[in-house]
């Protein structure tokens, strides 16, 4: 298939996924204000769209836009996502309509559009390759979204046909990677953002790191030990936070009986499945679980070292187990489980160091704060990276079950704020060594 063909399959793909997510969910729930950290559903929609317009249409076209006002209620910097079911945003009917027309001119345009390097946005189609990456990334968000509906009972999460994986036990828990350079980030990536760029080497000082994210079973040692009563296993702001927040164990889990515990996962209450990685914990309880265990998070650094250098051959991959694509064999990823796999479930993903569930299943906390690489160059626009560098963000890597592969690889780069639990984020630990 050519460029052209590929890059419209990879938009409908997008959106038939969206399209999908809210399908299971009633119209009105869908026009919600469901949490004060999330945006109603509908308005995810409509930005994908008011966004897809103004790359692929308005900026090549030099266009009007639809709607005039959609400039201020679709653009994700006007309004603070609490106060959006308030504004006078597009129903959940209306949202879909004005996706339809705004894909329909899109493919308008592409048929008489050159992908030739003549315009850095356009060559090898990367306008296009942003905006199905933008509406996957929203379909994650939307996620977050319906797992925190606690009257809406997801079925399509819990009618997933993808049987689970023969687990099988992991050889190393821990793996030894020794010192020395590997190439972080990458100048060649079509699919790269400009926060993965440039390339550039870094020295990694010797690091031990798990070979496996922290489990539920794990997770619960850890409360059972006084883990979140214990000050001193925590960072200062850490502290403060779990005091405020008044944390106690992972976001949607309930004691049920004295050792035994529950979580909710969309809609629905399930005993806590022991060997699979933990989540909806926030950087500090992952942070404070660290020091628990005698060890910390990984950096940035040695996390993509980990998952993608191959010291055989001195180079990098863009997934852990090479460059191939992902496969239900090889990475949890795409949708498929709406949830993450228990652990050892991908033996053929592991990465050259040894390192399992690298990409998949759950986002990964490190210990980095979000910074541009030396040489950073913002591109297409500031506000998708440069306008979040600075100390109050921390980075995840990997990316989760509801990751599609557009958006996973090796190098991509996800944050929050260390307080957000909502994201499908867990962690493994890291030790000098
Ligand atoms: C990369 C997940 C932090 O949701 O704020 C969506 C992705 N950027 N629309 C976010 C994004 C613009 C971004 N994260
Ligand atoms: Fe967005």
């Amino acid at each position: 298939m050519d460029l052209k063909s590929r890059l419209s399959a990879s938009l409908e793909a997008a959106r038939e996924r969206t399209i999908a997510l809210l399908a299971a969910i009633p119209l009105d729930a869908q026009a919600r204000q469901v949490s004060p950290l999330m945006s109603p559903l509908c308005w995810d929609l409509a930005h994908v769209a008011w966004f897809e317009e103004l790359w692929l249409v308005r900026e090549l076209a030099d266009a009007p836009p639809h709607d005039a006002r959609f400039d201020d209620l679709y653009d994700a910097f006007q309004h603070p996502r609490r106060e959006r079911a308030g504004l006078p945003i597009l129903d959940p009917i209306e949202a879909r309509d004005f996706a339809d027309d705004v894909r329909k001119r899109a493919f308008d345009m592409l048929d008489g559009i050159s992908l030739d390097a003549g315009s850095r946005r356009l060559a090898d189609g990367f306008v296009y390759r942003m905006i199905v990456q933008h509406e996957h990334q929203h379909a994650e968000t939307m996620l977050a979204t319906i797992q925190l509906m606690d009257d809406v009972e997801y079925t399509l999460a819990h009618e997933s046909s993808d049987t689970p994986r023969p687990a099988e036990p992991i050889e190393n828990p821990e793996i030894f990677v020794p010192g020395g350079p590997f190439v972080m980030g990458t100048d060649t990536d079509p699919w790269a953002y400009d926060n993965e760029r440039p390339a550039h080497e870094v020295e990694v000082p010797a690091f031990a790191i798990d070979a496996t994210p922290v489990t539920n079973e794990a997770f619960a040692e850890f409360i059972a030990a006084g883990g979140y009563d214990n000050a001193r296993l925590w960072s200062g702001d850490g502290w403060a936070w779990r005091v405020e927040a008044a944390l106690e164990h992972p976001e949607f889990w309930r004691r049920a009986g004295t050792s035994a515990w529950e979580h909710r996962r969309f809609g629905r209450w399930e005993p806590v499945p022991p060997r699979e990685p933990v989540q909806h914990i926030c950087w500090y309880e992952a942070d404070a679980f660290a020091r628990w265990a005698g060890k910390r998070l990984p950096t940035e650094a040695e996390w993509e070292k980990a998952a993608s250098w191959d010291p055989r051959t001195g180079t990098k991959r863009r997934f852990p187990w090479g460059d191939d694509a992902p496969t239900p064999e090889r990475a949890n990823v795409g949708q498929r489980r709406f949830g993450p796999s228990e652990i050892g479930s991908y033996p053929a993903g592991v990465s050259a160091c040894g390192a399992h569930h690298m990409l998949g299943d759950v986002w990964e906390w490190t210990a980095s704060d979000f910074h541009g690489y030396p040489g950073f160059e913002s591109f297409p626009y500031r506000e998708y990276s440069d306008v979040f560098f600075g100390p109050e963000y921390k980075v995840l890597r990997g990316g989760a079950w509801g990751v599609d592969p557009y958006v996973a690889r090796t190098t991509f780069r996800n944050w929050d704020y260390p307080t957000r639990r909502q994201i499908f984020a867990g962690f493994r630990c890291a030790r000098d060594a």
